[in-house]
């Protein structure tokens, strides 16, 4: 079988190229790998948890989906869709939610961290927390389950997250599998061989830290601008320069083959000049970056394009997820009510829908009875009976015995009335009459069950 490999990208910001470099590149690489079938997805659910401004999210939706296609993301290949475009997903993180226990999102980290800080600050715990923030891993959980995800690359402080999918699925499958595995369990695969590239001062590249080189932002001269600002040390063109201190070197190692690496290298011990060492650096970005720059462009140019293979992985996702969301309900009891009463029943048991028969006394003082149908019109038709008990009698046979009786009944059908509309009638007044009496038989032992109760409440203790 295929190994499934799920990545979700939540979008709130605009990719940079430590992004790039990090996640985007290996994960388009290892979508090529044969075996392998890839689900990438633009979380923009969990965007909505940490930001409120509307126009960025939309944003930030179309820049992350247009840099993943600009970057070569063969959407013929994987999956790749929007994960407000498919409703099974919340509709699964609520049959999750239900099965998991609340204090083990208490541990989450990244509820942890606002308490903590929350705490530090001496205000209030749950300050600022919304029950977005505190439910986060379970809508992550329905995003990795509902495509029984095998591996989900992630980074570290990502892991926790993909460690409470797999109890939240082990208890699912535990609870409602019926010896099934409905979910495979996934596995974090954390990418400790891609190295985090360093920002202009060498730290790892963030926007947090306000260092990052852009993307595709600001063209080519944002990006000469930014390599312009990477901070060397004062070393003058003509003195040897430490390659292994300068962090511009794993800059351009990233983009570079082994001997463009060497010579780097060489050239920098020999007295490489910083202005012309980042102006290499530059060049060599730029040429594997500018033509996916051109694409980006093109594509923010024509955002229903975007949309357009958006929707069409929205619909090749939904493939998989609508009918095994249909499976999991069936499996949590949320059933059709067909599977369990007959329509004919629910029919019968509706009122509107009921044949009636009814007994009534004249002005001869004769005791008649009739059988209309649901709509009032009549079927059968007795004769008068002198005694209003027999004629009871034939009621209650007709309403428990059906077209059984009905051969030695003193009635006549109705002008225009056939014995098989007779008889249905009759089969459902039957079967009305069986639920009936089902649920008093019900109701009188539920009254029971709690008067036994109250007594035994009341009962002196021995
Ligand atoms: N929480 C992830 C992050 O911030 C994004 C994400 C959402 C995700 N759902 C996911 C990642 C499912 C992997 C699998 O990076």
């Amino acid at each position: 079988m295929n190994q499934r490999v799920l990545t979700g990208i939540t979008t709130t910001g605009t990719p940079h190229l430590g992004n790039y470099v990090g996640a985007i590149r290996p994960a388009i690489a290892a979508s090529r790998e044969p075996g392998v079938e890839s689900f990438f997805f633009l979380a923009d659910y969990h965007a909505l948890i940490k930001c409120d401004d509307p126009a960025r999210i939309a944003r930030s939706r179309l820049e992350i989906a247009a840099t993943w296609l600009a970057a070569g993301l063969d959407t013929d290949r994987v999956t790749f869709y929007r994960q407000s475009d498919i409703p099974e997903i919340t509709e699964l993180n609520w049959l999750l939610t239900c099965v998991t226990a609340k204090g083990q999102m208490n541990r989450a980290h990244a509820y942890k961290a606002s308490v903590d800080a929350n705490e530090a600050k001496g205000q209030e715990p749950d300050d600022g927390v919304t029950m977005g923030l505190f439910c986060y891993p379970i809508l992550m959980a329905a995003d990795i389950l509902m495509f029984n995800a095998h591996r989900v690359p992630v980074g570290r402080d990502q892991v926790q997250h993909i460690e409470m999918a797999r109890d939240v699925a082990q208890r699912f499958n535990h609870l409602y599998g019926a010896g099934k595995e409905l979910f495979a369990l996934p596995e974090a695969e954390i990418e400790d061989s891609v190295a985090t590239l360093p920002g202009l001062d060498g730290r790892k590249m963030s926007k947090s830290y306000d260092n990052t080189v852009p993307l595709f932002e600001g063209g080519a001269k944002g990006l000469k601008d930014a390599i312009a600002r990477v901070v060397t040390d004062s070393r003058l063109p003509g003195e040897p320069k430490d390659p292994e201190a300068a962090h511009l070197v794993t800059l351009h190692d990233a983009f570079a083959d082994a001997a463009t690496r060497e010579a780097f290298r060489r050239d920098l011990v020999a007295g490489l000049g910083w202005g012309d060492a980042k102006q290499r650096v530059v060049d060599l970005i730029e040429a594997h970056v500018g033509p996916m720059r051109a694409h980006y462009a093109e594509l923010m140019a024509h955002p229903e394009r975007i949309e357009e293979v958006l929707q069409a992985g929205a619909a090749k996702a939904r493939r998989t997820a609508t009918p095994f969301l249909a499976e999991l309900r069936q499996a949590v009891g949320l059933r059709q009510m067909v599977a369990v009463v007959p329509p004919a029943v629910q029919a019968a048991a509706d009122k509107s829908a009921t044949p009636l028969i009814k007994q009534y006394r004249e002005a001869d003082g004769l005791f008649y009875f009739k059988l209309t149908d649901a709509h009032n019109h009549l079927l059968l038709q007795s004769t008068g009976l002198a005694d209003g008990r027999e004629a009871g009698n034939w009621v209650k046979r007709l309403k428990t015995e059906g077209d059984a009786a009905l051969a030695e009944a003193p009635v006549a059908r109705a002008e225009g009335v056939s014995a098989e509309a007779v008889s249905q009638a009759l089969a459902a007044l039957v079967e009305a009459t069986r639920l009936a009496e089902a649920e008093k038989a019900a109701k009188a032992e539920r009254a029971e069950r709690a008067e036994r109760a109250e007594k035994a409440a009341t009962a002196p203790k021995a």
